[in-house]
């Protein structure tokens, strides 16, 4: 069994061919035929996953323009769906099943990749799974790694959220704490445009910060009043935007490399830190960290230093999958289909911007 999967739900255009796991059949892992051990069945085959970047249309503003992001989307959907049709050797007969991210995100750009779902569905009388765009994200660990234990806790770090979330079971997702403020990602992208490095953030930020001293800038670990779950940046951001504005640090500057490997720092503490409340809370047996700014190398050290401490298996997607791309959106797709495999082509499926 193919599956073809399409992710528009920020700034970049992605399509994938994916082959179910188990001999084609996806329903051999219907609820509840996960083993006892709570492992669960072998993963998809990634046959093509092809990611077009629209940041070069975003970098002049320093953000993403929602109008632009969704007309962009529009003259590139054809091409890139064609692309991975071809780098995966099959035509579009070969298709079983196709596979889309409803939200959160964008609603324009969202609506983009969904109608053209929806057309090829409609067309090839093929059934149409809508993916949540976070629980995608969740998915991606799972794709390289489906051995992964059950109870998972999960980090989930990107451009437009940071939660917490506890998986009991495969497709179970409770949401444990969310940002109340602005994501991690998007601090890292505020920090950048405000000192003039270019878009997005995380990356930029972490290639010049590289050499730096950690320690140099002293920023206190944000903690909400309550010490719930949740998460809050942008008290972080403002203390950031303070220092520079005190200090005088500019783009060029030779304490530019401490400054942004001390935000950095603070921003993985941060996050590793409400990871460590909650899995006191929950107890998992396993840790998992998603989303962009899981590419962070300071952030993946932390996590791992973490998980060593607290003797829990950890898992991180390899760098192309912790940004966003089709190929996770398919994966939860066919394990949505392989519970419901009666699902049919739903032409009223809706995209949603927020969850
Ligand atoms: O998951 P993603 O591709 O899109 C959203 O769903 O938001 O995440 C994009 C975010 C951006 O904020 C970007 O600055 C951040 O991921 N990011 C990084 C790195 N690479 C991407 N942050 C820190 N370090 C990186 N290497
Ligand atoms: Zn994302």
């Amino acid at each position: 069994m193919l599956i073809l999967a399409i992710e528009t739900s920020c700034d970049e255009t992605s399509a994938a061919v994916l082959r179910a796991p188990n001999g084609g059949r996806p329903s051999l892992a219907p609820m509840g035929a996960v083993p006892l051990d709570g492992r669960s069945s072998a993963a998809p085959e990634v046959l093509s996953n092809i990611v077009l970047s629209q940041d070069e249309v975003h970098a002049p503003y320093g953000g993403v323009v929602p109008e632009l992001a969704s007309r962009q989307h529009i003259k590139t959907i054809a091409a890139i769906v064609d692309e991975a049709l071809t780098r995966a050797g099959v035509g579009l007969e070969a298709v079983d099943l196709y596979a889309v991210t409803q939200g959160p995100g964008l609603i324009g750009s969202l609506l983009v990749g969904l109608s053209f779902a929806k057309g090829l569905a409609y067309y090839h009388k093929k059934p149409l799974v809508g993916v949540d765009h976070l629980e995608a994200h969740l998915e991606a660990c799972f794709l390289e790694n489906p051995g992964i234990e059950y109870p998972v806790l999960g980090l989930l770090v990107s451009g437009g959220h940071t939660a917490l979330y506890f998986m009991e079971e495969p497709l179970s997702y409770k949401l444990l704490g969310r940002t109340r403020d602005d994501a991690a990602g998007e601090a890292l992208d505020k920090i950048a445009k405000f000192l003039g490095l270019g878009y997005p953030g995380g990356p930029v930020i972490e290639k010049l910060g590289r050499g730096g001293d950690p320690k140099a800038f002293p920023f206190a670990v944000p903690r909400t009043k309550d010490r719930s779950l949740d998460f809050s940046f942008s008290g972080l951001k403002t203390a950031a935007l303070k220092h520079i504005r005190e200090h005088g640090i500019g783009k060029d500057d030779a304490r530019l490399p401490d400054f942004l490997a001390s935000f950095e720092q603070v921003v993985a503490r941060a996050l590793v830190d409400n990871l460590r409340l909650a899995a006191d809370t929950v107890q998992p047996r396993s840790l998992v960290l998603c989303g962009g700014v899981a590419r962070n190398t300071r952030l993946r050290a932390r996590f791992q230093d973490f998980a060593r401490q607290a003797g829990l298996d950890a898992y991180v997607p390899s760098p192309k999958l912790c940004t966003d791309n089709a190929a996770m959106v398919g994966a939860l797709a066919l394990k949505k289909f392989a519970r419901r495999p009666d699902m049919a082509t739903d032409l009223d499926l809706d995209a949603y911007a927020r969850s």
